[in-house]
């Protein structure tokens, strides 16, 4: 019944499931923070300090009743890239964002605070792992790279920074990388570095205190034949790689009795590709498949195909997938012990609240939150601060997150149902090669240059419409 206190209810009107029915329960025009006083607040306006056209909400994670939120800084005006807000209902419909954990921590140009938080993960016991990028205003005409990329650890309940981990040259390339997302294992990290010219999973050893990276150019670099889709009339015509990752359950496996295998499925796809992908948790932790550096000689899982592209989705601790299918404004869920093409369902479908769903997470009432962030706009240049840009929509599904791990449930995943894919040839894949930064280029061409990508995008619209229609 508490439910029924939310201050804002907003069902999205074109529901498809019955049994997951979302609601908004945040939205926001524009971002804002709560200033330390109305002077702080005014001279960070006056002095392009804060600009709130340029701030976008990219990743979102729940704990103890707040949301904690990452605001990448792509372009200038950013003065907090990490905040929280409250999580509990009755807070009002767009809350201020409260630096966290504090201004000092968020200040620009000093490489000992955070300067570019893409994403974060939070684990049981409150650690906060934030991915800082470290360049700023890859948006902007100068872009910045003085910091380099770092995973940071806070201890949510001790208020304290537990460790910084400055990835090095040969994992995360300071000009080049750009950490997208992440999740957290048992003693592991698994980074997606969407870089353009070195896209792969970045393994990070908690105990070791190391990293390394598995290349797998077939599954992890764009698909030319996908880069091209359309969101709201907005046209996304370059080659994105690597952008979203989940982690299974633990796959229990018994000979005669005994469990010999805790290995876990990661599965990831490239945001320019119609494709879900799987790799063994097994393969991930063995640092010697990062090959010096080289392309994981191995073999993937190709799961299957989507109906649209994807940027960020969460696997429950049942091995239940959620994740966004852009061009088709729609949210679906996939239960991952049903095979991948008969077992996909779109929960949820609105062209006006479902815009770019960048980011999910679940809490531990078994609510899933999903962030949309109309990035398709943001990229652009043309948010308008006038409208709704972001919402964050609720549903309840009664599942924990992959992080609560709950040894009572025996998972085991559909077997392949495509067989493997092959080692690529370099020379296939070096046409692929762009990130978000291109989004914008492209873009900004404008003219004459963009009827033609929009004529493009109708023969894409096309053949999603074919896809559905089988
Ligand atoms: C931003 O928040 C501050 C309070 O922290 C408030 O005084 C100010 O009016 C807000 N600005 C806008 C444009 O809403
Ligand atoms: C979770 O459920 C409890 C008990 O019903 C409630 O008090 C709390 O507000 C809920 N938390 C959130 C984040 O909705
Ligand atoms: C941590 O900070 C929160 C406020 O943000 C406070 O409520 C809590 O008591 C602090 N915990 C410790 C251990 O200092
Ligand atoms: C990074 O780029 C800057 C200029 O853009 C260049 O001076 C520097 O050498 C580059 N660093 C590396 C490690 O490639
Ligand atoms: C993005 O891609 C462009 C061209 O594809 C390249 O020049 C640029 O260095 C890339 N930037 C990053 C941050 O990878
Ligand atoms: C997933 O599918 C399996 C097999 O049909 C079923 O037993 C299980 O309850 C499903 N899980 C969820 C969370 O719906």
């Amino acid at each position: 019944m508490w439910k029924r206190a939310l201050v804002l209810i907003v069902y999205l009107c074109n529901v498809i499931s019955a049994d997951v029915q979302f609601r908004v329960i945040r939205q926001w025009k524009f971002i804002n923070y709560t200033w330390s006083n109305p002077e702080a607040y005014r001279s960070a306006m006056e002095n392009g300090v804060y600009v709130p056209q340029n701030i976008v909400m990219s990743g979102i994670n729940y704990y103890k009743n707040y949301f904690y939120i990452a605001m990448p800084r792509m372009k200038s005006g950013v003065p907090a890239t990490l905040g929280r807000i409250t999580a509990l209902p009755g807070f009002g419909t767009a809350p201020l964002i409260e630096p966290f954990p504090s201004w000092d921590f968020n200040k620009l140009d000093d490489c000992n605070a955070l300067q570019n938080v893409q994403n974060l993960e939070i684990d049981p016991s409150g650690k906060l792992y934030i991915l800082d990028g470290g360049h700023t205003h890859s948006l902007m005409a100068k872009p910045t790279k003085n910091c380099p990329a770092q995973l940071v650890v806070y201890d949510l309940n001790k208020n304290m920074t537990i460790s910084k981990y400055v990835f090095p040259e040969n994992v995360a390339k300071r000009n080049e990388s750009f950490l997208y997302d992440l999740v957290i294992d048992d003693d592991f990290v698994y980074i997606v570095d969407n870089s353009a010219s070195d896209p792969g999973i970045i393994v990070y050893s908690i105990q070791a205190g190391r990293s390394w990276k598995i290349r797998h150019s077939a599954s992890m670099r764009a698909d030319p034949s996908a880069q091209n889709f359309k969101i709201n009339n907005h046209v996304i015509n370059v080659p994105i790689n690597i952008a979203s990752v989940a982690l299974g359950p633990k796959i229990q496996r018994s000979d005669s009795g005994i469990t010999v295998n805790q290995d876990r499925e990661l599965f990831y796809c490239p945001m320019s590709s119609l494709h879900l992908y799987s790799i063994s948790t097994a393969i991930l932790q063995n640092e010697g498949n990062s090959n010096n550096d080289q392309e994981y000689p191995g073999q993937v899982r190709d799961v299957g195909r989507k109906a649209s592209q994807t940027d960020g989705m969460i696997m429950t601790n049942q091995g239940v997938l959620y994740y966004g299918l852009l061009s088709d404004n729609s949210i679906a869920q996939w239960n991952s012990t049903k095979p991948f093409a008969s077992g996909q369902k779109i929960l949820s479908r609105d062209v006006n609240y479902i815009q770019w769903t960048n980011s999910f997470t679940i809490d531990t009432n078994g609510s899933i939150t999903v962030l949309s962030n109309t990035l398709q706009s943001f990229i652009r240049g043309d948010l308008d601060t006038h409208r709704y840009n972001f919402w964050l929509l609720s549903a309840d599904i009664g599942q924990q997150s992959y992080i609560h791990e709950d040894p009572s449930i025996i998972y085991q995943p559909v077997t392949s149902e495509k067989p493997p894919l092959p080692v690529p040839s370099t020379t296939e894949m070096s046409t692929a090669q762009s990130n978000m930064t291109a989004v914008t280029k492209s873009d900004q061409d404008g003219g004459a240059s963009q009827q033609i990508l929009e004529l493009s995008v109708i023969v894409m619209a096309v053949s999603v419409w074919v896809f559905y229609s089988n």
